[in-house]
This record gives C-alpha cells, sequence and structure tokens, in this order.
C-alpha cells in the first residue's frame, strides 16, 4: 500500500489539535513467509471450525526473542508471530481447491517481499489528537483480529476488509487509507484486475494487565467508533499499545476466467472454511526483543518514520529474512499453489510441486 502523508492529512483534516505528521506516524516493514498454513495457532479452526474450544498457552512458555534464532522480518529484533490464513480457489466445475499465490507489496520491492508469500506489518500511533505516545506489551502479549466463525457483516466500522484491486494498483498495491468505503468485508464479489489486498487492523487498547484472555480479544478494545487509532482508549482498556495492521496481497489474476465467476458467485474460500471472507481473521503474538519497539515508537516523527527506522533497529538483507522463513517452512508445510487437491489440506503431499 502506498500510504502518503498527504492522504493522512485529507483523512484527518478535520481534527484540528492534530498536526499530522502523514509518513511519520507509522513504521512499515516487511516480513516472508512465516507461519501461513491451515492450523490457526489462537484459533484452530480447521475443517470443522471448533470456535469453544479455546486454549490459553502459559505466556511464560512463549517469548520468542528466547527461542527465535532468526527471524524472517526485516529487523532483526522482531521475532513476533504474525498469522494469517491463506486463500483457495474453489473451482466451480469440480469442487477441487488450488491455494492462490501471495504477491510482493510493492512499496517493499527489492528489500524483502519478492518470496511468495510475504505480508507488510505495520506499527501505528494515533493519527489524530496531540498524545502519540504508545506503550509496547510485555512479552507474551498475544491477540486475534476477526473472527472465524464470521459469515455475514457486524459492527459499525471496518477493521478487517479486502480490496479489489485495479491493475494499475498490482505493483504498489493501492493508495488511500485501509478499510475505506470502497473495500469490503466480504470477498470482493467481481473480478479484481490487478489481485486481492487483505487488511486487518488490530485493536490499540489494552487493559495493561493480561497477556492474553480467553477468547485472546477481551483484553484488547478499539478507540471508540473508528478501527484506526484515535488517542482515547476506554477507561476498561486504558493503555495505547501501537496499532498493529498486516497487509496481505493476494494474486488471484489467474483465476479471471468468467467460467469460473457463474451466476455472482465468486470463488474464492478461506483456508478455515469460509466461502464469505467475513470471516477473516489473523493473529498476533509480540516478540521484540527487549525495548527495541519502543524505542522506534518513541521515535516516530524524528528518527523513524514509514520505511526507514535504521538509526534505530537493526535491519537484515531480504537473504537473511527469507532464509530463516525457509527454515520454519519445514514445519509448517502450506501446500502448493501450482495444483488442485480434493480438500484443503496441510500435508499436500500427493501434489506434484512443479
Ligand atoms: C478441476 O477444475 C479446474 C478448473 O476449474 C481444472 O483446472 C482442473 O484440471 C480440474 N481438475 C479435474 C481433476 O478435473
Ligand atoms: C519488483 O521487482 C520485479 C522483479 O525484479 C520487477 O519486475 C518489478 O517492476 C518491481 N516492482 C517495483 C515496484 O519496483
Amino acid at each position: 500500500m502506498f500510504w502518503k502523508a498527504i492522504t493522512l492529512a485529507a483523512l484527518f483534516a478535520r481534527d484540528t489539535s492534530a498536526q499530522v505528521q502523514g509518513s511519520a506516524d507509522f513504521l512499515r516493514f516487511g516480513c516472508s513467509q512465516l507461519v501461513i498454513e491451515r492450523i490457526d495457532p489462537l484459533v484452530t479452526p480447521g475443517a470443522n471450525p471448533s470456535p469453544h474450544t479455546h486454549q490459553i498457552m502459559d505466556p511464560n512458555t512463549i517469548d520468542p526473542p528466547t527461542q527465535s534464532t532468526c527471524t524472517s522480518c526485516s529487523y532483526t529484533e522482531d521475532t513476533s508471530n504474525y498469522w494469517t490464513a491463506s486463500i483457495y480457489f474453489q473451482s466451480p466445475e469440480n469442487g477441487t481447491f488450488k491455494r492462490v499465490p501471495q504477491m510482493a507489496n510493492g512499496r517493499l520491492n527489492g528489500t524483502l517481499l519478492e518470496q511468495e508469500g510475504g505480508l507488510t506489518v505495520y506499527y501505528m500511533r494515533p493519527f489524530s489528537g496531540s498524545n502519540k505516545k504508545t506503550t509496547v506489551p510485555k512479552p507474551g502479549f498475544r491477540m486475534l483480529a476477526g473472527d472465524p466463525t464470521l459469515r455475514s457483516k457486524t459492527g459499525n466500522f471496518a477493521n478487517i476488509c479486502h480490496r479489489c484491486l485495479q491493475a494499475r494498483d498490482r505493483v504498489m498495491g493501492g493508495s488511500g487509507a485501509p478499510c475505506d468505503s470502497s473495500d469490503t468485508a466480504s470477498f470482493p464479489t467481481k473480478m479484481c484486475p490487478g489481485g486481492i489486498r487483505a487488511t486487518i487492523i488490530f485493536p490499540s487498547c489494552w487493559d495493561g494487565k493480561n497477556l492474553d484472555s480467553p477468547d485472546h480479544k477481551s483484553h484488547v478494545a478499539y478507540a471508540a467508533g473508528s478501527a484506526l487509532a484515535g488517542d482515547k482508549c476506554p477507561s476498561t482498556h486504558p493503555v495505547r499499545i501501537p496499532q498493529v495492521m498486516y497487509e496481505i496481497m493476494f494474486d488471484t489474476t489467474q483465476f479471471n476466467n468468467p467460467d469460473y465467476w457463474k451466476n455472482g458467485k465468486q470463488p474464492f474460500v478461506y483456508s478455515f472454511g469460509d466461502p464469505t471472507g467475513y470471516g477473516a481473521h489473523a493473529d498476533y503474538l509480540f516478540g521484540w526483543k527487549g525495548d527495541a519497539l519502543q524505542r522506534a515508537m518513541d521515535a516516530l516523527g524524528t528518527s523513524c518514520a514509514s520505511e526507514d527506522c535504521t538509526k534505530v533497529l537493526k535491519i537484515q538483507d531480504g537473504k537473511d529474512a527469507i532464509g530463516c522463513t525457509k527454515a520454519q517452512l519445514a514445519k509448517e508445510d502450506v501446500g502448493s499453489s501450482t495444483c488442485y487437491v480434493t480438500q484443503i489440506v496441510k500435508d499436500e503431499s500427493g501434489c506434484k510441486v512443479v
């Protein structure tokens, strides 16, 4: 996504108290494929979603910085876990599935995300209000955005959405604010010449105490009225944390065949069995080393802005990030995007990878 200062300034122009600094209000970087497969670490829906079987992991046993030897993200001090679902095409002709390949988010091209399957991560501070301070959560903190059981629209603002990209947006990923009125909570209902960009905006307010909760959500909250961070958190969740957002680019163009879009039916299905898109969701597990993220957030507007935070954080070569990813993929086989399978399965060993 090409998210310019001018767009933000326009978006928040009515907020007279704010001197919106646009690109100084977030940190943005790429992570190559880390965990993208059918098993959701927080929700574990599988083929038969079982949202009531929740497991709170002992935060003391999950502290990525002490367990990771490398990271698939640009910044080496970030060993956080970013999880999201993959999308499959289901053939309306014979019911078989093919995983939809991902593509790079243009802005980061040449630095990291040439590898299929990356995602772009944002850490944002409030765009409005005078107090832009955010407090980084503690090791073991995790949260879930979205609800895998949803199959229709809910809520009064969009925190999760899909953008039907025009051909001209294919490289740069589209412009403007995320989850605007042209984006949809469902999958797009028509063929997208430039593919689909999925956006997941996490809550920005925390109760300040619990690292997790039984539904992985109630310890965090959105600021009133908007998915995007305002500067006011509810009294129940008074601690303003950096607002995390993911962008995932899906290259759906090989499925832009009118034969697959008959009777107004779109052909995509999320890996957890959702053919609507309303169930889109993502998990976040905090894993920054020491005070690295706090230093970066505090430096927004001075020595850090958007892609550029190398004065504060250590950056690694894209090759090294991708190398880390491959080691993890050996355990988490996502299957191939080159052939059709009869069901969405973790182990697609019957599928010959070209
Ligand atoms: C199923 O349909 C897809 C396209 O709709 C086609 O490419 C594929 O070869 C078909 N597979 C079988 C086994 O017929
Ligand atoms: C990204 O890299 C590819 C291959 O090197 C190139 O074809 C494409 O134009 C690049 N896109 C941008 C935005 O630089």
